[in-house]
C-alpha cells in the first residue's frame, strides 16, 4: 500500500477538523505484543472466561494474576512502533484529535499521545477488587505474586476490563463525543467484533465522517467502511501523517481553502 490516498481521503485529511484514530491489538502487533484472535492469537491457546472475567478471577485469583503478570512483563518489555509514532505526529495537525484504543498496553501514551480513551482500562494500574482502593506495585515486589489491598486484605486485580463489565463512564462518553465530532475516523488494527467498542466506526459514519480501515485482513466493518486500506498499521500510518503533514502544512501557508 503506497500514496496517492483516494481523492475523499486526501481532501479529508487536507481540511479536517477533528480525527479519530480507534485502535485494537492490531496496533501493537508490530510492536510485539500477541493479537487476541487470528493465527498465533491469544484466545487460540486460552479461553477468555478461564482468565478474562470475574468469575475465573474469583475461582483462582492467582492464575489471573500470574496471567496479567506475564503480559504486564511483554508489554512492558516492548517499545511503541512507526504506527503509534505516526498517530502522534497526527495529533499535532488538527485541532480536534483523539485515540480511543482497546488496548491496556499504554503505548499510545508511552508514544506520546496525549487525548487517549482507555476502553478497556491500562494494565500498568491496578486496584482491589473487595474496596476498590487503587494499589500500587512495589518496586521490590515480586510481580508474580497475588497482592492484598493494604486497606482492606481484598485480592488486587488488574485495572482491565473483563467480559460481562461495563467500560469506564467517563473513556465511553470522551469516545463517543471523539466519535460522534469526527470528519475523519481511522479504525486501526481491530476486528471490530466486541461491542460496545465496534460500534464506535458506524456512529462515527452515522455522525459524518468518513471511515477508513487499516488491517492486513478484512473484517465485519469491511463493508461497511468508506475506504478499506490493506496493510499494516507501522507502514500505512506513517504514510498517512507524511500526505497530512504535507497537506496541512501548505493549507498554512495558503491560509486555509475554507476562508
Ligand atoms: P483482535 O485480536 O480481535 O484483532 C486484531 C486485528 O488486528 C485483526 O483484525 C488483525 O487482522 C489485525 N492486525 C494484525 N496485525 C496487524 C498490523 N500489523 N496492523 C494492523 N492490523 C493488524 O484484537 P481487538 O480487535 O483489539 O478485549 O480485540 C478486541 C478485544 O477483544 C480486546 O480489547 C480484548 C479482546 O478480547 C478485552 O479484553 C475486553
Amino acid at each position: 500500500m503506497s500514496p496517492p490516498f483516494s481523492e475523499t481521503l486526501v481532501q479529508r485529511l487536507r481540511e479536517a477538523d477533528w480525527v479519530t484514530v480507534f485502535t485494537g491489538a492490531g496496533m501493537s502487533a508490530e510492536s510485539g505484543v500477541p493479537t487476541f484472535r487470528g493465527e498465533g492469537g491469544i484466545w487460540e491457546t486460552f479461553r477468555p472466561e478461564e482468565l478474562a472475567s470475574m468469575k475465573a478471577f474469583l475461582r483462582n485469583p492467582e492464575l489471573v494474576w500470574r496471567w496479567y503478570a506475564h503480559r504486564r512483563e511483554v508489554m512492558g518489555a516492548v517499545s511503541p512502533n512507526p504506527g503509534h509514532t505516526a498517530v502522534v505526529r497526527l495529533e499535532r495537525l488538527y485541532p480536534g484529535f483523539a485515540v480511543i484504543t482497546q488496548n491496556i498496553d499504554n503505548l499510545h501514551r508511552r508514544a506520546g499521545s496525549l487525548t487517549v480513551y482507555e476502553l478497556h482500562g491500562n494494565i500498568e494500574r491496578n486496584y482491589c477488587a473487595q474496596c476498590g482502593e487503587p494499589y500500587q506495585l512495589g518496586a521490590g515486589e515480586p510481580a508474580d505474586r497475588l497482592p492484598r489491598c493494604t486497606a482492606c486484605g481484598g485480592a488486587v486485580r488488574p485495572d482491565v476490563i473483563w467480559f460481562g463489565e461495563i467500560l469506564p463512564e467517563d473513556e465511553w462518553k470522551g469516545a463517543v463525543a471523539a466519535a460522534r465530532s469526527s470528519d475523519l475516523f481511522l479504525s486501526v488494527g481491530t476486528s471490530a467484533v466486541v461491542y460496545p467498542a465496534a460500534s464506535l466506526p458506524v456512529m462515527a459514519r452515522r455522525a459524518g465522517a468518513y471511515l477508513v480501515e487499516i488491517n492486513p485482513e478484512p473484517t465485519p466493518l469491511t463493508e461497511v467502511a468508506d475506504e478499506f486500506l490493506a496493510g499494516r498499521a507501522g507502514e500505512i500510518l506513517p504514510l498517512l501523517a507524511e500526505v497530512a503533514e504535507r497537506l496541512r502544512e501548505s493549507t498554512m501557508r495558503t491560509g486555509g481553502d475554507r476562508e
